[in-house]
C-alpha cells in the first residue's frame, strides 16, 4: 500500500468527536467513516464527512455489463490492434473488455466524452494506465492529478469521477482486479519502507494533494458495479463532502517513467520489471533502459513458454526491439504452453544497440485468460505465424 497520508482537518484521536463550528451543520460533529481492505485486517483510512455517508434516497437496477467471452477452439497467440477500436462513451461506459478470467479483466477505453455520473467499483480494485491525456480523478479523498503514462490505482469502493484534459486523445487500459493490488512485499524492508534496491521510492507515489469539500445537500447518483451487476444509488447529499482524512488507503498514481529499471550484464528475467502484485497476477513496467553490456550479450529476451502464466503486453511508446508488427496500443497475449520469443532478425538488429526506448505494460496472470468477442474483432489472425522467416 502507499505511504501514510493525511489531508485536511482530523481530530487528535481516532473515533473521538470531531466537532465542527457551532451551528454549522446537524449535530455539531463531522461524521467518521472508516474505509478498509480485507475486512478490517489490512490498510484503511479514516474519513470525516459533513453529513453521514449512509443517506440513500433511491436504489434502482441499472443493468448489467456482461462480458461476451469467445469460445476459442484452439490455443494460440493473439495480437489485438486496439487503436482500431472506435471512440465511444465515457471513461466508464466506453470500456471494452478484451481479456478476462475469474480474477482480472482487461478493458480498453477510448472515450469520446467526459465521465457522466459518479462511479464506484464495489468488488474490484482498478488500475488505469493512461496515455494520450492527463486529467484529474475526483474522489472524497480530494483531487488526484494524473499525467500521461501514469498508473492510477483506485481501491475498490472508491467513488470517483474522472476528468480528462484531452478526451479525444485519451487512451486508457483498465485492469479490473478481484484481488487487492499491492506493492510487491519483496520491495519492502521489515519496517515497511521501500528497500534501497527497489525500482521506485515513496516519493514516486502520488496521492490526492488538494481536498475540495463539496457541501451540497442535493440528490446525487452513483452507479455501483459489483461483478457484472450495475445499481444506481441516489444519495441525499454529495459524497465528496470530506473535511479531512488520514490513513494508507486512497487512490494514487505512479508514473511509468519514474520506474527505475534494473539492468544487467546479461539478460535479466521479467520479474525485475515488476511494479504491482496481486494474489492472481502481476503488473510489470518495461521502461526505457540500458541494454545488457556483456560484449556478446543477446540483447533481446530468450524464447520461452510461459509455464503456468498467461502473458499480456500492452505496447505504449517507442520501438519494441524483440517484436515486429506491433504498434502503439497493440496488445499481445502469449498464453501458457506455447513458445514465443524474439521475432526473426531482431537478435542481430539489436547487436549495436546500447539502450531501448520501449515502454510497455505487462500483465502476467496465473490462471488462463480468455479473449472476448470484442477482442477477436481487432485481432490479427496471422500473428501466430509471425515467427516464420
Ligand atoms: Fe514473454
Amino acid at each position: 500500500m502507499p505511504p501514510y497520508l493525511r489531508l485536511g482537518s482530523i481530530p487528535p484521536k481516532r473515533h473521538t468527536e470531531h466537532r465542527c463550528e457551532p451551528g454549522f451543520l446537524g449535530e455539531g460533529i463531522y461524521y467518521e467513516e472508516v474505509v478498509t481492505t480485507a475486512g478490517f485486517s489490512r490498510a484503511y483510512s479514516i474519513v470525516y464527512h459533513l453529513r453521514p455517508p449512509t443517506r440513500v434516497r433511491r436504489v434502482e437496477p441499472a443493468g448489467r455489463l456482461e462480458i461476451d467471452v469467445a469460445s476459442e477452439p484452439a490455443l494460440r497467440h493473439y495480437h489485438l490492434k486496439t487503436l482500431s477500436l472506435p471512440r465511444q462513451g465515457d471513461p466508464i461506459f466506453g470500456r471494452v473488455p478484451l481479456l478476462t478470467n475469474a480474477d482480472v479483466t482487461l478493458w480498453r477505453c477510448r472515450p469520446e466524452r467526459p465521465q457522466g455520473e459518479l462511479y464506484r467499483n464495489a468488488t474490484a480494485d482498478e488500475v488505469i494506465f493512461v496515455h494520450g491525456s492527463g486529467g484529474e480523478l475526483h474522489t472524497m479523498f480530494g483531487k488526484l492529478v494524473f499525467r500521461p503514462f501514469d498508473y492510477i490505482v483506485i481501491p475498490r469502493c472508491t467513488t470517483y469521477q474522472m476528468t480528462l484534459d484531452n478526451p479525444a486523445r485519451a487512451e486508457l487500459l483498465i485492469i479490473e482486479s478481484g484481488p487487492i493490488v499491492e506493492i510487491p512485499p519483496r520491495y519492502l524492508n521489515p519496517d515497511g519502507q521501500l528497500r534501497l534496491g527497489a525500482p521506485y521510492y515513496e516519493r514516486d507515489f502520488h496521492g490526492p494533494k488538494e481536498l475540495t469539500t463539496v457541501d451540497r445537500e442535493t440528490d446525487v447518483t452513483v452507479v455501483i458495479k459489483d461483478g457484472s451487476r450495475l445499481t444506481r444509488y441516489t444519495l441525499a447529499s454529495h459524497p465528496f463532502d470530506v473535511v479531512g482524512w488520514d490513513g494508507m488507503l486512497y487512490p494514487y498514481t505512479f508514473n511509468a517513467d519514474d520506474f527505475e529499471p534494473i539492468t544487467g550484464k546479461i539478460h535479466q528475467p521479467p520479474p525485475i520489471h515488476q511494479t504491482f502484485e496481486t494474489k492472481a497476477f502481476v503488473i510489470c513496467t518495461f521502461a526505457p533502459r540500458l541494454l545488457d553490456y556483456h560484449p556478446h550479450a543477446v540483447k533481446v529476451p530468450y524464447a520461452h513458454s510461459n509455464v503456468e502464466a498467461d502473458e499480456v503486453l500492452y505496447y505504449v511508446r517507442g520501438r519494441f526491439g524483440s517484436r515486429r508488427g506491433v504498434e502503439e496500443a497493440s496488445i499481445t497475449l502469449h498464453p501458457r504452453g506455447i513458445p514465443h520469443g524474439p521475432h526473426p532478425g531482431t537478435i542481430i538488429a539489436s547487436r549495436p544497440m546500447t539502450h531501448t526506448d520501449e515502454l510497455a505494460v505487462m500483465v502476467d496472470t496465473f490462471r488462463p485468460l480468455h479473449p472476448t468477442q470484442a477482442a477477436l474483432k481487432v485481432d490479427d489472425p496471422t500473428y501466430p505465424y509471425s515467427w516464420l522467416e
